[in-house]
Order: C-alpha cells, then sequence, then structure tokens
C-alpha cells in the first residue's frame, strides 16, 4: 500500500471513530484532552463535535493552523510524558492520542509511558482514542466501527 494510500485510510479511520465517540457513546462529564495537537485538524474536528467541552491540547512545538491554535490556557507546549504530569487526576472524559510519527523505532519509545499516561488523565469511564495500542490494565478495549481495519486505530474505556 502506498504512503498516500495508509495516509488516507488512517484519517477516515480517525474520523469515523471520532464521529462515533461523539456522536454514539455516552461519555462523562470532563475535559477532552489532545495528545498531539499537530496542525490541529483532529483538534478542530472535536471542537465542532463536541461543543462546549474543553479542551486541552498538546505537543512538543505550536504548528497549529492559526484557525486550530487553542487558547493559551489550554495550549500545553513540552514533551507529552513531562507535561502530562500537572493533569493527572484531571478526570478527563475523552483522551485522544495522535503522536505518532511514521517511524515505527520512534513511535515504540512513546508506547514505555503513553499508556499509563492515558489511564492518569482520564476519568473513572472516559473513552480513549489512540493510533497505537495501548496496553494497561485500567484500559478495556472497545470495538471499532464497521469497515475500520484492526490494528489501526484503537478505542478503550478506563474501567470504573
Ligand atoms: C500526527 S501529528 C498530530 C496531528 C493532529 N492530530 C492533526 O489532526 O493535525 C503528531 C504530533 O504529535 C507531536 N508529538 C509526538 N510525540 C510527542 C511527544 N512525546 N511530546 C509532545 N508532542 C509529541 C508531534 O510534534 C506532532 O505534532
Amino acid at each position: 500500500m502506498s504512503r498516500l494510500d495508509s495516509f488516507i485510510r488512517r484519517l477516515v479511520a480517525q474520523r469515523e471513530i471520532l464521529d462515533m465517540i461523539c456522536r454514539d457513546m455516552p461519555l462523562p462529564d470532563g475535559v477532552v484532552i489532545e495528545l498531539g495537537l499537530g496542525n490541529g485538524r483532529t483538534y478542530d474536528h472535536l471542537r465542532e463535535r463536541l461543543p462546549g467541552r474543553r479542551i486541552i491540547a498538546f505537543d512538543r512545538a505550536l504548528g497549529a493552523h492559526k484557525a486550530s491554535t487553542p487558547e493559551p490556557e489550554n495550549l500545553v507546549i513540552g514533551e507529552i510524558d513531562a507535561t502530562a504530569k500537572a493533569f493527572f487526576g484531571i478526570g478527563a472524559a475523552l483522551v485522544h492520542a495522535d503522536i505518532g510519527s511514521g517511524y515505527d523505532d520512534l513511535d515504540l519509545v512513546n508506547l514505555a509511558w503513553l499508556p499509563e499516561v492515558t489511564v492518569e488523565l482520564l476519568g473513572p469511564g472516559g473513552i480513549a482514542a489512540s493510533g497505537v495500542r495501548l496496553k494497561h490494565p485500567s484500559l478495556e478495549p472497545l470495538p471499532l466501527p464497521a469497515g475500520i481495519a484492526e490494528d489501526r486505530y484503537f478505542i478503550y474505556r478506563k474501567r470504573q
């Protein structure tokens, strides 16, 4: 599969999953956490789909489109494994983790801390959507929307 095909499939999966979560899954009260603001496309999508929810976005550097740049109080710049610690216990309703680089060796490094950070940010019953598999006893895997290939994206609910 070409990288273009793979990229398109990832974005389609991302949109299907975020739409399913926002439309069909009862989210508990709480903030939304966007790990990997990037250009701000999925941040913007979540903002549109979940009006009124506070969304806090994290990235190591600001590279978002001006129209998708969060207010300063909702933007956290730095390495997520360090910056997220100040938000542990915030009781997030949704954590969306999109910090993949496309380089397997770099992405493996994130796997060392991302599951635990996600669990510490989520409140009970909160949902995580991630571009990489999150292995953690507190995260119960949920089924993907019909038509989305296994291993392309992952959804979990934090056990109560
Ligand atoms: C695939 S992009 C995110 C795309 C974004 N969701 C969008 O829709 O525009 C991944 C982002 O994660 C950020 N990132 C990756 N690892 C990180 C880390 N350990 N700490 C902070 N930011 C990280 C990168 O800087 C990059 O901007």
